[in-house]
């Protein structure tokens, strides 16, 4: 807190909750973009908001990405977060396994000794493949589950970065790019008017579920995803933001 006070932080999180509209807004010094080191520091403020606001026998959603990925590192066993199951927000992606939300999903449940479902559906199917895997036990109560998930934590990205870390193909760049996509989250890519111009088709929890979650927690940080942040938290509303410096400044100055 100390820290905090001497580098300016406190007004930067005021400033910024108050712009975004966001009640809890949690800054690290820093900027990811810089250093990985500070994504870790992203991590450990996110491991510590989501012990705080658990309760027992709740369902947590996650997305996939390094940033989500650094909250899961940074958990310990608790009373509450051990009664706690962990589902993934969707299927596959064609990402990395460890920056894949099922993955992210088992080691929360690993770290703080609670419980996971997997969510084994790759996305963009089929109709055919679609409607015989919607009939699967397992995958219909995976879904279930994440339809009564009380905390939601997400990353957000850029949307550039993504649509290539996803190897998106030409059409798909490019419509990114005319559409003047900034930012990227649960497969939605955003202009900075917060309005959608391209989705990945999924099974998993989509846009309209999220009104029903009672806490979503956003993880992301680094000047290059000032915009994408700033146009997400147009879009859906952020109970907490935990980001850095870079990523505070970057938006408080173009705004
Ligand atoms: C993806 C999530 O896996 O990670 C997205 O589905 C998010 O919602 C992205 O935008 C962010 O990744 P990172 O690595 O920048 O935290």
């Amino acid at each position: 807190q100390v820290m905090k006070e001497l580098f300016g932080i406190n007004e930067l999180e005021k400033e910024l909750s108050q712009l975004l509209g966001i009640k809890e807004v949690i800054v690290v010094p820093g900027d990811t973009d810089q250093s990985n080191w500070v994504k870790k520091e992203i991590g450990r403020a996110g491991a510590r908001v989501l012990q705080q606001l658990s309760i027992e026998n709740q369902i947590v959603a996650v997305t996939g990405g390094s940033s989500v990925l650094a909250v899961a590192e940074m958990l310990t066993p608790s009373t509450v977060l051990k009664s706690t199951t962990f589902v993934p927000t969707r299927g596959g992606l064609d990402e990395a396994v460890e920056l894949g939300a099922n993955y992210i999903a088992s080691m929360m449940a690993k770290k703080t000794g609670g419980r996971y479902r997997l969510l084994h559906v790759p996305d963009q199917l089929s109709p055919e493949a679609y409607e015989m895997l919607m009939k699967e036990q397992h995958i219909e109560k995976t879904l279930a589950y994440l339809k009564k998930s009380r905390i939601v934590l997400h990353g957000i990205g850029d949307a550039k970065k993504m649509a290539l870390r996803r190897k998106s193909s030409p059409e798909v760049i490019k419509k990114l790019e005319q559409g003047e996509a900034v930012g990227e989250f649960f497969g939605y890519y955003i202009n900075s008017k917060g309005q959608i111009i391209h989705r990945i088709p999924m099974v998993g929890l989509q846009l309209e579920n999220l009104d029903q979650v009672e806490l979503s927690i956003a993880v992301a940080g680094g000047t290059s995803k000032a915009e994408a942040i700033k146009a997400i938290c147009s879009l859906s509303s952020v109970h907490v933001l935990i980001t850095d410096e870079g990523a505070a400044e970057a938006i408080l100055k173009k705004s």
